[in-house]
């Protein structure tokens, strides 16, 4: 059979993006370049240093550390085979990333912990919608090789701090920890005992997640399972001594640096490599509740004591279980994570490092704050509003005109010009268009005499000056 030719495609198929990504120019683009500055600076002054890792990694990198069955690794992988056959994807994520470069680049030899900062796109093949793009942006931090409670306070601190420059008001970190594995195992044991005494009152996806993936019977926002919810046994009941400490002096780390949290018990998150806190930052219309919730010294649910926590023989298996979404579902307009993060104890050693790597790490979604209404932009260092134009008149004129704006650049004097127009008339134009002070004229006349005019566009006076005299003449100006 002959083969049938590839239908062609239309212009309209070769001139649209791809779905669920953008081209960001002009003052967006300043928009972006601001907020990566301006987060950067704050970053330094708190000691992170600045970390790129590549846009694609060995797809292991993020298949053994986000977990096999999470949304990100079952659904939202942009996967690729390189020429030589290997299987690399698309960044889904920063932390896995760093992570493989502290192991492979050795840097639990530096001072530590190694704290990183990063930006820059991210892919996830998610259904476009509102505060959800298939690339996206973001800024990230990450703290490696600590496990102390002041380094996740600093993580926090740092990311509010962030968002606060950026002009977001009524911030809220919704808080919690999920504990270390074991205390992971009692807990899930203890939530599924408890979802199946109720098993006729929930909807049919918490009955399919008491199967499949117990601790997103928390990420439910079916009104019926609501009350079921809250009443449900909380994993800080469950939390080892050591678990507890930890939590309770990070809430006490950000209650000194007056960090305004709220204990949510709720709180999950969708990537599996997190242990003990885990973090969202959220702006509120509500008040943002910073009194500690007590944590309690006991298990209070009947069903499953601390103790419990380490036996071998509980019956769930020790495997974090799957997690599928990096942050909640079905949100609301107030619900839109613009930040996460937490603890990822185990990470290093699921990439296959030797030694234990604690560390700490959040991310702030740039592309969710731009839009906000409180936010300010912050200008970018590169652009320099320019207070000069160059107007070139001939053929000789324009053969000289680099050679002028490099003069300048070098004096770093930006200029805008429209070297592809020939006319006075339109030039002038331009330049009074875009309100620019001064121009600098080149004729064919100023070529001959090694000179320029400068104009003053609001007096219209104008002044003949020698090329090697303008920077000086300019910069008196
Ligand atoms: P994440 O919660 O998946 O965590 O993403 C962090 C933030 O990125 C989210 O709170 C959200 O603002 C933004 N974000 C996520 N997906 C999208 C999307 N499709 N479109 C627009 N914005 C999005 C992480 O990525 C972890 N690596 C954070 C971390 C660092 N944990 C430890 N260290």
């Amino acid at each position: 059979m002959s083969k049938q030719p590839a239908k062609k495609k239309s212009t309209a198929d070769r001139t649209t993006r791809p779905r669920g990504m953008r081209d960001i120019t002009g003052e967006e683009f300043y928009t972006y370049q601001g907020f990566f500055e301006k987060a950067a600076e704050v970053a330094l002054y708190y000691g992170f240093q600045p970390i790129e890792t590549p846009m694609v990694e060995k797809e292991d990198v993020f298949t053994s550390s986000i977990g096999e069955s999470t949304d990100i690794v079952e659904k939202e992988m942009y996967a690729l085979k390189s020429k030589g056959g290997e299987s690399l994807v698309l960044r889904p994520e920063g932390t896995a990333g760093i992570v493989r470069a502290y192991i492979e680049h050795g840097m639990h030899t530096l001072p530590q912990p190694v704290m990183l900062y990063y930006h820059g796109p991210f892919f996830r093949h998610e259904k476009p919608q509102r505060g959800r793009w298939r690339q996206f942006y973001q800024f990230g931090l990450e703290t490696l090789g600590t496990e102390k409670s002041i380094a996740d306070a600093v993580v926090i601190r740092v990311i509010v701090t962030i968002l606060q420059e950026m002009g977001i008001k009524n911030l809220c970190v919704r808080i919690n920890s999920i504990g270390d594995k074991e205390c992971r195992v009692a807990y899930i044991k203890a939530l599924t005992h408890y979802y199946k005494k109720h098993l006729g009152e929930v909807c049919a996806n918490c009955r399919q997640r008491i199967k499949t993936n117990p601790l997103r019977l928390l990420d439910c926002n079916d009104p019926n399972c609501q009350k079921l919810k809250e009443e449900a046994p909380e994993m800080v009941s469950y939390l080892s001594e050591s678990s507890k400490k930890h939590f309770k002096e990070v809430l006490e780390h950000l209650d000194t640096a007056d960090t305004p949290y709220m204990i949510d018990h709720t709180l999950v998150r969708g990537l599996d490599y997190y242990t003990r806190t885990v973090f969202e930052v959220v702006a509120h219309e509500e008040e943002c509740d910073d009194t500690p919730d007590d944590l309690p010294d006991e298990a209070t649910d009947d069903e499953t004591p601390n103790e419990e926590t380490t036996t071998p023989e509980n019956e769930d298996n020790d495997e974090t279980p799957p997690q599928e979404r990096p942050d909640n579902q079905e949100e609301t307009p107030k619900q839109l994570a613009l930040a996460g993060g937490g603890r990822y104890n185990d990470l290093a050693k699921n990439l296959g490092s030797k030694r234990d790597i604690p560390s700490i790490g959040a991310a702030i979604g740039v592309d969710r704050i731009v839009t906000l209404p409180d936010f300010v932009p912050h200008h970018p260092r590169i652009i320099k509003k320019p207070k000069i134009y160059f107007i070139q008149i001939g053929f000789e004129a324009k053969l000289k005109s680099l050679e002028v704006i490099e003069l300048l650049r070098k004096a770093k004097i930006p200029v805008l010009q429209s070297l592809s127009k020939d006319k006075l008339s339109i030039q002038l134009a331009m330049a009074e268009k875009k309100a620019i002070p001064y121009t600098l004229i080149l004729g064919q006349k100023e070529v001959i005499d090694g000179t320029i005019i400068v104009r003053d566009m609001d007096s219209h006076s104008q002044d003949t000056v020698k090329i090697e005299e303008l920077i000086e003449y300019l910069k008196k100006k």
